[in-house]
């Protein structure tokens, strides 16, 4: 069956994935490198690492979602096109899963969700921290490169009358 746009439950979950994703981005790399207080690195440090792991089973829901649900006609209407648009999404959603895989497995402490829960750490070799770590940093970059050029892509499709954000809109 052919859908002019998103079923509302993949429009809900986009909205909290750019939401989560463009927060975690811009606020993890502010404390990395620039000079903040110590207390301000901790706390953003807790919140993104808490707020990301209860992420993980939103952005699975996501993924199963896209597999499941009928796709919306594509706007081109040359194969080329349409290819490029699946295959940057389908590049997104990888790079996320890298990014969240190698944030869990670079973890050297507990992860502790809001006090609610915590999980053990995965790996206790510290040269495998220390491996992911710099995976974790690698796709983060590579996510934020992604995600800005979705956000152009995007803003280029409107102005040039494809309106694709209201395939994204309730
Ligand atoms: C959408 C998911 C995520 C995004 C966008 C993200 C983004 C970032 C960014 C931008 C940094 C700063 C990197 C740098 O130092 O250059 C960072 C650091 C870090 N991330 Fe993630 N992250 C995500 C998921 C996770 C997950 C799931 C965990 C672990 C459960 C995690 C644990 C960490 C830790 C421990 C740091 C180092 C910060 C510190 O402890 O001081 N991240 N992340
Ligand atoms: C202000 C920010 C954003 C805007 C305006 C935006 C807008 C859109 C729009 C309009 C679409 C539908 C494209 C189509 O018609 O096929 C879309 C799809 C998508 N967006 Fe975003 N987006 C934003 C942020 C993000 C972020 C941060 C991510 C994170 C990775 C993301 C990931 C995706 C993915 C993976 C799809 C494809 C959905 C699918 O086919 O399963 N977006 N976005």
């Amino acid at each position: 069956m052919q859908v002019q746009k998103y079923c509302w439950q993949q429009i809900l979950l986009h909205w909290i994935s750019a939401t989560v994703i463009i927060w975690v981005l811009i606020s993890g790399f502010y404390v990395a490198y620039l000079n903040v207080a110590p207390a301000t690195r901790h706390f953003v440090a807790f919140v993104n690492v808490a707020m990301t792991t209860l992420f993980i089973p939103v952005f699975m829901l996501r993924w199963l979602l896209r597999l499941t649900r009928p796709k919306p006609r594509s706007l081109h209407d040359h194969l080329k096109h349409q290819r490029i648009a699946h295959v940057a999404h389908e590049g997104l959603y990888w790079t996320t899963a890298i990014v969240l895989l190698s944030g869990v497995l670079m973890m050297d402490r507990v992860i502790d969700v809001f006090g609610w829960f915590s999980i053990a750490p995965m790996l206790s070799n510290p040269f495998w921290h220390n491996v992911w770590f710099k995976a974790h940093i690698a796709s983060c970059l590579l996510l934020a490169l992604g995600v800005s050029l979705h956000i152009g892509a995007v803003l280029l499709h409107e102005l040039s009358g494809r309106r694709v954000l209201r395939r994204m809109l309730p």
